[in-house]
């Protein structure tokens, strides 16, 4: 076996590069969800984070310097809390300072709810191009549940404005929510694709640890059933004219969201703001870094000029499980020339992982790309474990 140890890679080219922007606010933490993010309580200090999510990039300007950035994602949290003049005064700050690619994707998560649907108009004219809006379900009864602060009219009135406004939107939705039917799964389904929106997320509603939901279990549809509702969603959504590029996003021929796709073909990224990740490629390392997570302390490690709370190179015995989490996703999955390209290692370092994915029937291979099976898609997870024992070993 190669000695794959040392610390130093060796990167031909630098993989395109994107911007991830986090927003860290919430009208109300819903008992789901995980993600960095925070009840807002009172007005969120939108001037100073602008301030310093520019404070931030410009700290980070000579890893990136000279690269062109391909896409820009606000994330959150609820960056459609922050004011459509927010929103332009950071994009403004971004193209001053970074080279936009022409077609740059520039998505923001946004909401429903009236105060701001209202908005959406002027978040088109700050320059973003791709709507990406968290409606969970169409189901009154479910969003309840799911503590969401909209109903169901909002849902489809958000929907209805974002589409007045912007030709590519996502949805995103959850299934496998508690207490939910699939009759009622298959209604929120049927409802989504009624818009046609460019693109559709299904996620599979996950229990996670430090979660309400977690402390209080909801009596959530078994696993024959998930697996009955997501067999459903596949159906419906190819019947619909969504191709099923990724474990849970669906997009018309040619509308993939960029900004994942990059996550996924391990591509480069900077995030900047309350408890971002990046991953930036250099020719001899990839490096990885994290913002601290409470907002209060991101403000004031900016203040200080030092918003990287925790910075490391990537492991070469870390790089083959890094890259094969993200790659795997895809149905496509990845071309073989891909690997070294982007991790700098010979694809003889994955070797052992794939001869045993191939060998359980999770992967097909041949000289020029790997992609995971229905198998391997299904039991990702199995598939993933694999190449997670090879990293231990190594
Ligand atoms: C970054 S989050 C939030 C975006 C936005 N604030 C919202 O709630 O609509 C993106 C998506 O992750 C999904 N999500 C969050 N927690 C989840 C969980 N526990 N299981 C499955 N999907 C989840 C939701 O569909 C959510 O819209
Ligand atoms: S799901 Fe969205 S709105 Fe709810 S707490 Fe998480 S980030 Fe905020």
């Amino acid at each position: 076996m190669k000695n794959l140890s040392g610390s130093s890679v060796r990167l031909a080219q630098l993989p395109p590069l994107s911007l991830y922007v986090h927003i860290p606010w919430c009208v109300r933490k819903c008992p789901y969800c995980d993600f960095n993010s925070h009840e807002a309580k009172g007005d969120v200090p939108e001037e100073i984070y602008v301030e310093a999510l520019v404070h931030d990039l410009e700290q980070e300007l000579p890893a990136v310097w000279g690269r062109r950035v391909t896409s820009i994602f606000f994330g959150g949290g609820t960056p459609s809390l922050f004011s459509a003049r927010a929103i332009d005064a950071l994009l403004s700050a971004f193209r001053a300072r970074l080279a936009l690619a022409p077609e740059c994707e520039i998505t923001l998560e946004a909401n429903p709810g009236t105060f701001e649907a209202e908005k959406f108009r002027d978040f088109r004219s700050a320059g973003v191009n791709r709507l990406s809006v968290g409606i969970q379900s169409f189901d009154a009864r479910h969003l309840k549940a799911l503590g969401r602060i909209h109903d169901d009219a909002e849902a489809r009135r958000a929907v209805e404005i974002a589409l007045a406004h912007f030709d590519n939107v996502n949805l995103d939705l959850m299934y496998a929510l508690p207490g939910q039917t699939q009759v009622e799964a298959e209604a929120d389904v049927r409802t989504a694709t009624t818009y046609g929106t460019t693109h559709l997320s299904f996620y599979h509603l996950t229990i996670e640890p430090n979660t309400l939901f977690h402390r209080n279990p909801p009596r959530v549809p078994d696993e024959d059933s998930a697996a009955a509702m997501q067999d459903m969603v596949e159906a419906q959504l190819a019947a619909a004219g969504y191709v099923h590029y990724e474990t849970s996003a669906y997009a018309k021929p040619g509308r993939e969201c960029r900004h994942n796709l990059n996550y996924w073909r391990f591509g480069d990224y900077l995030g900047i703001g309350a408890g971002a990740h990046s991953k930036l490629s250099f020719p001899d390392r990839i490096v990885r870094q994290m913002r601290a997570k409470q907002p209060v302390e991101y403000l004031k490690r900016v203040g200080a000029s030092m918003p990287v709370q925790e910075e490391h190179e990537v492991a070469r015995t870390d790089a083959v499980f890094e890259f094969m989490m993200n790659a795997l996703r895809l149905t496509e999955g990845f071309p073989v020339a891909s690997f070294t390209e982007r991790t700098g290692l010979p694809i003889t370092a994955a070797t052992r992982g794939l001869d045993e994915a191939e060998s359980r029937g999770l992967i097909l291979r041949d000289h020029a790309r790997v992609r995971p099976t229905e198998l391997g898609r299904r039991f990702l997870n199995d598939l993933l474990q694999i190449f997670l024992e090879e990293e231990k070993q190594r």
